[in-house]
């Protein structure tokens, strides 16, 4: 799919196949994340891919915690990807964000499911989710968001863009 149609079409996922994604496709997925624009340029950011189902399940919980339900809130996706950034970086969240989302576009341009999922932060406050950090070597560092991915199991609907949202100056 071409850039702009990616740009102009993509939609969140929240129902997905079990399959797991291709490991090529999920590298394409990850080079479009390493790739968005940094703060000076300083890539900051780390992305943390779980895909073993086990673990999935248990990060899941921590992040129903703070939601405060009894959900999924990973939708059953069969990667969910984590993106940090150093609690002392200033562009950190926005550094952080964009990686989501050029990580969203790049995966829609392949036709992979994806969502961002909140409560990134939080989650590894907890005292389980600090030993995550801590097998991960992120003690350093704070959640932006959950990405998860997985191939598209319902049609996603089309968007509605609300008006008055572009201001000629
Ligand atoms: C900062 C942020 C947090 C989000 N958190 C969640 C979430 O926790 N759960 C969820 O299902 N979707 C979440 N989303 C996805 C939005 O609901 C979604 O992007 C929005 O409804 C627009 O739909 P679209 O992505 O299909 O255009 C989040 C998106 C952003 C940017």
């Amino acid at each position: 799919m071409e850039a702009i149609q990616a740009l102009t079409t993509r939609r969140s996922c929240r129902s997905f196949k079990q399959e797991q994604i291709k490991d090529e496709e999920l590298k394409t997925i990850l080079d479009c994340g390493l790739n968005a624009p940094s703060g000076k340029n300083k890539q900051s950011s780390k992305i943390v891919v779980v895909q073993k189902q086990e673990e999935i399940k248990e990060l899941s919980k921590l992040n129903a915690i703070i939601f405060g339900k009894d959900v999924d809130p990973f939708y059953g996706a069969p990667t969910v990807c984590f993106i940090f950034v150093p609690k002392d970086e200033s562009n950190g969240v926005k550094d952080g964000s964009l990686v989501i989302g050029a990580m969203q576009t790049g995966a829609y341009a392949l036709n992979i499911g994806s969502c961002w999922i909140n409560r990134c932060k939080e989650m590894f406050e907890l005292p389980e989710g600090k030993k995550y950090l801590e097998k991960w070597h992120l003690e350093d560092y704070e959640g932006v968001g959950c990405c998860i991915l997985g191939y598209i199991e319902k049609a996603l609907p089309e968007k509605v863009i609300l008006e008055n949202r572009v201001i000629k100056g």
